[in-house]
């Protein structure tokens, strides 16, 4: 679980640094997005080790579930957490909901299923508008909130994930334990501020596009 985990938090920081040129104008962010389509085969060999590393993370966790369910069989008769957070109380809950999240991700941007009609157009050089396609899906508020809500479980299975991926690889002791609980909340609450920014920016008129002319 540690090593996909960590394969897919090194995958959330770097789609948050390419989304991010979304803020540098419709010519570099669509550029941006023609070099990483031009990779080919390379793209096609990086999309597989995402999808198997979280395929196994979440029959990991389908594992995890069982083996804690059968070391306590008859649950608490008072749960009273003491130790635990509620970010890592509701890691499942957070992991299906972000799953949730990935494939309808996949099909709105990746298979352009859901919102053909802004998802097709193509700049002055012929390349894939994918500049245009982002801000106006997320000039839709529906489309906005439900990604900004979706940044939230995100952030939660980030910050008690981070930390714990370290500790299950042995790479902490005691004493830098708090260490890295907080600074792996600070992280995830930046990325939750870098992603959730877009569709805000978006919705708010910040970010804009008008057909033919950008700003
Ligand atoms: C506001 C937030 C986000 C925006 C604006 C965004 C934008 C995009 C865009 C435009 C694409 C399609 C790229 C292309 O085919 O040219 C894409 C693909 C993708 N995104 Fe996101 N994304 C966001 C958040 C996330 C998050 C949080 C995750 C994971 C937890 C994620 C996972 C993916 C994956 C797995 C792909 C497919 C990559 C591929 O085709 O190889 N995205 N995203």
């Amino acid at each position: 679980m540690a090593v996909t985990g960590l394969m897919m938090f090194g995958f959330i920081l770097g789609h948050l640094a390419g989304n991010l040129l979304i803020y540098a104008g419709p010519d570099t962010f669509n550029a941006y997005a023609k070099k990483l389509q031009s990779l080919g085969e390379f793209l096609w060999v990086a999309r597989c080790i995402l999808l198997t590393a979280l395929l196994f993370h979440v029959l990991s966790a389908i594992q995890l579930t069982f083996e804690n369910r059968k070391a306590r069989p008859i649950g608490y008769r008072r749960y009273d957490p003491e130790v635990t957070t509620y970010a890592a109380r509701t890691m499942m809950l957070s992991g299906i909901i972000l799953t949730a999240f990935i494939v309808y991700h996949l099909l709105h941007f990746t298979f352009r299923l859901t919102h053909p009609e802004v998802s097709n157009l193509h700049d002055a050089r012929g390349n894939h508008h994918v500049y245009a396609m982002v801000v106006q899906s997320f000039r839709q508020w529906p489309v906005a909130v439900a990604y900004i809500a979706a940044m939230v479980p995100l952030c939660l299975h980030l910050s008690h994930g981070i930390s714990s991926a370290f500790q299950s690889l042995g790479l902490q002791n005691n004493r830098l334990l708090p260490v890295f609980k907080n600074a792996a909340r600070g992280i995830a609450l930046l990325i939750f501020v870098g992603y959730a920014s877009i569709p805000a920016a978006c919705l708010s008129g910040l970010i804009q596009y008008t057909a033919g002319r950008t700003p």
